[in-house]
């Protein structure tokens, strides 16, 4: 037995091709290799394709109570990358249902026009921290994370405060004040510096 060398490609099938296929070629700053009536292969790095669409004509709308896939991650490479690729989504008006620091990784996360999640993240940990925390009590209290505000983040990021300083894992002290996850912001300052 060998694992895999990578992660290839993922596929989806729709019944709104035109759009997914805009959708997709948009968020990812995708080309096609292949585009057909039929199907589209999506490329944007070395690989031959990333994402391939597929159009099955009439197909049931997805069923979020149904068995699957919860969602797809990429990392882009930079804070920078991350705040700039949330501005010019949202210049198109392409906004993330959910923004939140995971603690190893700072995330946004859209949904397609078929419902299928994706996560854009960076890593805001290097290996060793991340495998730290969660290994930590405080991961296991809370494996999810805390909720952001890119638009607060990115204010403070342009206005000259630090990456660790956006990308801490910490609550706003008023909404901190007691609560548990306080408990977690702190041990997970703790993990970090150990
Ligand atoms: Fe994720």
């Amino acid at each position: 037995m060998a694992s895999p060398i990578k992660f290839a490609h993922v596929v989806f099938r729709t019944s709104r091709y035109d759009e997914m296929l805009r959708w997709w070629c948009t968020v990812l700053e995708a080309t096609p290799r292949h585009a057909s009536d039929f199907i589209t292969f999506l490329s944007y790095d070395d690989e031959h394709h990333r994402v391939a669409i597929v159009n099955f004509p009439d197909l049931a709308p997805a069923n979020p109570r149904s068995a699957g896939v919860e969602h797809i991650a990429y990392t882009l490479a930079s804070l920078d990358d991350l705040f700039g690729n949330h501005q010019r989504l949202a210049g198109m008006g392409i906004t993330p249902y959910w923004t939140i620091n995971h603690g190893m990784t700072l995330s946004a996360y859209y949904r397609d026009p078929d419902g299928n999640q994706v996560e854009f993240q960076i890593d805001i940990t290097d290996l060793d921290q991340a495998d730290a925390f969660m290994r930590s009590d405080a991961f296991a209290a809370n494996p999810i994370g805390i909720d952001v505000d890119f638009d607060d983040l990115i204010v403070r990021y342009r206005s000259g405060e630090s990456f660790d300083s956006v990308t801490a894992y910490q609550e706003a002290p008023v909404a901190a004040a007691g609560s548990e996850r306080a408990d977690v912001a702190d041990a997970r300052v703790g993990s970090a510096t150990e």
